[in-house]
C-alpha cells in the first residue's frame, strides 16, 4: 500500500491573501493561467495577484483555456510563459485551467516541445505549479492528473506524466458568484470521483477514508444541489472541500468507467465533464456488491438507489446523447482493459453494455 500525497493544502477563508508567503519560493515570475473571464469574476486572480505583489513577485497572465483546453492551446500558454520568462505557474479556475496549468508547466521545462507531451519515455520534471480551485468538481489541484483534448484522437486524453501542485488553495468564496448549474455539474464530477474511486482495486483504507470524508462532506449540501436549501458560506466550504477530498482519492486510485466513457461525449457533443460522468454513473454502481452501493448511497445522502438516480436525470436531463455517440463511447472503453479490470467488480461487454445503452448486449 502507497499513499501519496505530496501538495500543501492551505484551507479557509481569504485563504489566498492569508497565506500570501506561501507564494514564495518558487520563482521570481510567475505565469497565471485562466480561462476567459471566471478567475476575474470570482476575485481568484485579483487576491493571487495581491499575494505575489505583498511577496514582490512578477507575474503575467495567459487567460486563454478553454473549457477541455487542447494540446494547442496549452503550448500557446507555455509559448506566453517562455517569452515572459517566467519560472513558475499558478493556474486558477476549475479543471481546464488547473489542468492546463500543469501541462503549461511541463512543456516550459521541455522548451515547449508539445510532442513530448504525450511521450511517457521522458522525463517528467516541470516548473513549479500552485492551485487555486474555483469549482467544486476537479479535484486538480491535488492530482498529478492534466487531461487534454487531443483533436487527433477525437477525445480527451491524461498525459501521462504525473505534476502534482506545490500547494492547493482551498476558498468557498469563489463559489458564491458561480452559475447553480456550474456548481452542480461539478459536484456531480466529485460525485462521481468518489464512487469511482471507491469502487476501484487500487482502493486502499487511506483512499476509501478520503472519499467517505469527502462524502460526509459533500451530503451537507445536498439539499442546496437538490434545489431544497439556500446556500451560506458553509454551503460552498462544504463543496469545495468534499472536491477536494475527492481529488485526494482519485490521486491514488485514479477513475473508472463512467469518467472513460464521459470522454466521448463531451469530445463529440461539448457536454460538460460533469453531466458526461453522471451520465452513466448510476448504471455503473448498480453493478457494485449491495452492501457497498447501501453504504455509499447513505454516505452521500440519498435516501435508496432511486433518490440516487433521479437526483443525476435531473442534473443531466437537458443532454440529449445519440445512440452512435454512446456506441461510440462503449467501442471505446471496451478495448480499454485496463479501466474495466481496474474495478473491483467485475465490468465483462455485458456489464458495459448495460452501463451505456441501459439495455442487454
Ligand atoms: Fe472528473
Amino acid at each position: 500500500m502507497t499513499y501519496y500525497m505530496p501538495v500543501k493544502i492551505y484551507d479557509g477563508k481569504d485563504t489566498v491573501i492569508a497565506n500570501h508567503q506561501a507564494f514564495s519560493g518558487y520563482g521570481t515570475k510567475a505565469l497565471i493561467v485562466t480561462g476567459r473571464s471566471s478567475a476575474k469574476r470570482c476575485g481568484a486572480l485579483q487576491d493571487v495577484c495581491e499575494a505575489l505583489e505583498t511577496e514582490n513577485i512578477g507575474w503575467t497572465l495567459f487567460d486563454e483555456i478553454e473549457e477541455n483546453p487542447s494540446v494547442e492551446t496549452v503550448s500557446r500558454g507555455s509559448a506566453a510563459g517562455l517569452a515572459e520568462a517566467a519560472d513558475f505557474v499558478i493556474g486558477i479556475g476549475g479543471g481546464s485551467p488547473l489542468d492546463a496549468a500543469k501541462a503549461i508547466a511541463f512543456l516550459m521545462k521541455h522548451n515547449g516541445d508539445a510532442t513530448k507531451l504525450y511521450d511517457a519515455s521522458v522525463s517528467p520534471d516541470a516548473l513549479p505549479v500552485l492551485a487555486v480551485p474555483t469549482t467544486c468538481g476537479t479535484g486538480s489541484e491535488v492530482t498529478g492528473v492534466s487531461v487534454l483534448t487531443v483533436h487527433e484522437k477525437q477525445t480527451k486524453q491524461s498525459i501521462p506524466h504525473k505534476i502534482f501542485p506545490q500547494a492547493a488553495f482551498l476558498d468557498g468564496k469563489y463559489l458564491h458568484d458561480a452559475p447553480k448549474r456550474m456548481i452542480l455539474n461539478t459536484a456531480v464530477d466529485a460525485l462521481a470521483h468518489m464512487l469511482e474511486s471507491f469502487e476501484s482495486r487500487k482502493a486502499d483504507v487511506f483512499s476509501m477514508n478520503a472519499v467517505l470524508n469527502g462524502l460526509t462532506l459533500w451530503r451537507a449540501a445536498l439539499p442546496y444541489l437538490r434545489g431544497e436549501a439556500e446556500p451560506d458560506d458553509e454551503t460552498f466550504s462544504v463543496l469545495m472541500r468534499a472536491s477536494c477530498y475527492a481529488g485526494t482519492a482519485i490521486a491514488q486510485t485514479g477513475t473508472s468507467v463512467p469518467h472513460a466513457l464521459s470522454y466521448i461525449l463531451t469530445y463529440t457533443l461539448q457536454m460538460p465533464h460533469g453531466p458526461a460522468c453522471g451520465y452513466f454513473l448510476d448504471r455503473f454502481l448498480s453493478f457494485a456488491p449491495e452492501k457497498e452501493q447501501a453504504f455509499l448511497l447513505q454516505a452521500s445522502g440519498f435516501r435508496d438507489f432511486r433518490d440516487f438516480s433521479s437526483f443525476l436525470q435531473n442534473a443531466v436531463k437537458e443532454y440529449d446523447v445519440p445512440a452512435e455517440t454512446l456506441q461510440r463511447a462503449y467501442d471505446t472503453v471496451k478495448q480499454n482493459t485496463a479501466r474495466l479490470n481496474g474495478c473491483r467488480f467485475t465490468i465483462d461487454e455485458t456489464v458495459l453494455h448495460r452501463i451505456v445503452f441501459n439495455t442487454e448486449a
